[in-house]
């Protein structure tokens, strides 16, 4: 079944058109991506979700003295672009799908903010595609390189992320505007922007970010950053649309869930949906993409079916208010500072 049929599209301000709905691949094992990307595209999936080099993140640690850097773990499981990529070729090669028929988007990871272009090819040659609908700017939050594909989150003897404060965020978008030049990416985003520098990032952009990807679920609504993207014609994506669910950011950074919510679980009910459904369809009607995770092809099959119902007017008004301005994805945890700060 194509995806028309299952998912509808949104157009982005590049003209290019994205399914509403994605899987995002973060956090999925490796020995399961192909099985659940194979699954996910049965099921009527066509938008898939990488994190370039946030896959391969791990935390080191400098130790100046000893000249050496000891490693820490963090998200060491999220090392599959490459798993993905065979993943993709198989179904190409097999006629599950055609690549046209994909929207597929990867990050630029925070340490190769001076190393676009050849961060992009990184990916590229991983996934094995030889363009990418939507290339995204991961965090706006440079940080020491660490090779192209070997990318890392330095750790300063001080404990805290060590920030490169010579690159500025203009200088990464241009080279980001000269891959859609170069014909390697189709549209191009940032991510975990906050207004401010949204606004800046449309001061001075020649191509206009087309997506902004940013936390947001009942407990993370983040309302007056959507208005502003909506307003200015970037597409919110919802990463962490399911706040993680109930138990993977409770797990990894002691973060609230949504998903029992006593709101969301009675409201579910009365839809005689599933909360997940009832949280995914309420972004729908904000429009806002989401790109929900899940390993269990059950679940892939739960979560795409949220186009045949509406949540009235007074309901999501009743969603409204349980936000708790919680972010639930704290990778200050790992960084010794919080960024957003
Ligand atoms: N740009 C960024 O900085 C950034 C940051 C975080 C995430 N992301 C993107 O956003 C995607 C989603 O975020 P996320 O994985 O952090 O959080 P999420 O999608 O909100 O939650 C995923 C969790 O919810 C569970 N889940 C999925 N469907 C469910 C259902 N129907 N019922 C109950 N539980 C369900 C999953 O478990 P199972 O797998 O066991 O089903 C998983 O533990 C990522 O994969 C990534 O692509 C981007």
């Amino acid at each position: 079944m194509a995806s028309k049929d299952v998912v509808p599209a949104v157009t982005l301000n590049s003209g290019y058109r994205m399914p509403a709905m994605g899987l995002g691949v973060w956090r999925m094992e490796n020995t399961a991506v192909r099985g659940v990307i194979h699954s996910a595209i049965r099921s009527g999936y066509r938008h898939f979700d990488c994190a370039g080099n946030y896959a391969s993140s791990h935390a080191y640690i400098v130790d100046h003295q000893q000249l050496k850097m000891h490693t820490v773990n963090f998200c060491t499981k999220y090392q599959n672009e490459a798993e993905v990529g065979e993943a993709l070729a198989e179904a190409f090669q097999t006629g599950l799908v055609k690549r046209e028929d994909l929207f597929i988007t990867t990050k630029l990871w925070n340490s190769d903010h001076g190393h676009v272009v050849e961060a992009c090819k990184d990916s590229l040659k991983k996934l094995r595609l030889d363009y990418l609908d939507l290339y995204l700017i991961h965090f706006p939050v440079p940080t020491t390189h660490t090779g192209i594909g070997k990318t890392a989150s330095v750790i300063g003897e001080d404990g805290v992320l060590d920030i490169d404060t010579t690159i500025s965020l203009e200088t990464t978008w241009r080279a980001m505007e000269k891959l859609v030049s170069m014909g390697l990416v189709r549209s191009i985003g940032i991510s975990n922007y906050g207004v401010f520098l949204t606004r800046d990032c449309l001061a001075y952009a020649k191509i206009k970010p087309a997506v902004n990807q940013i936390e947001m679920h009942p407990y993370f609504q983040r309302d007056s950053l959507v208005k502003f993207c909506q307003k200015h014609g970037i597409c919110v994506t919802a990463h962490t649309p399911l706040g993680g669910g109930c138990t993977a950011n409770a797990k990894l950074f002691g973060s609230l869930s949504c998903l029992d919510d006593p709101v969301i679980e009675d409201m579910a009910e009365k839809y005689g949906k599933t909360p997940a459904q009832l949280i995914l369809r309420w972004s729908h009607q904000r429009n806002i993409v989401v790109i929900p995770k899940t390993s269990k092809v059950e679940r892939l099959k739960e979560n795409i079916e949220i186009f045949d119902f509406d949540i009235s007017d007074e309901d999501m008004e009743e969603i409204k208010a349980i936000d708790k301005n919680h972010r639930t994805n704290q990778p200050g945890k790992f960084w010794g500072i919080d960024v957003y700060a």
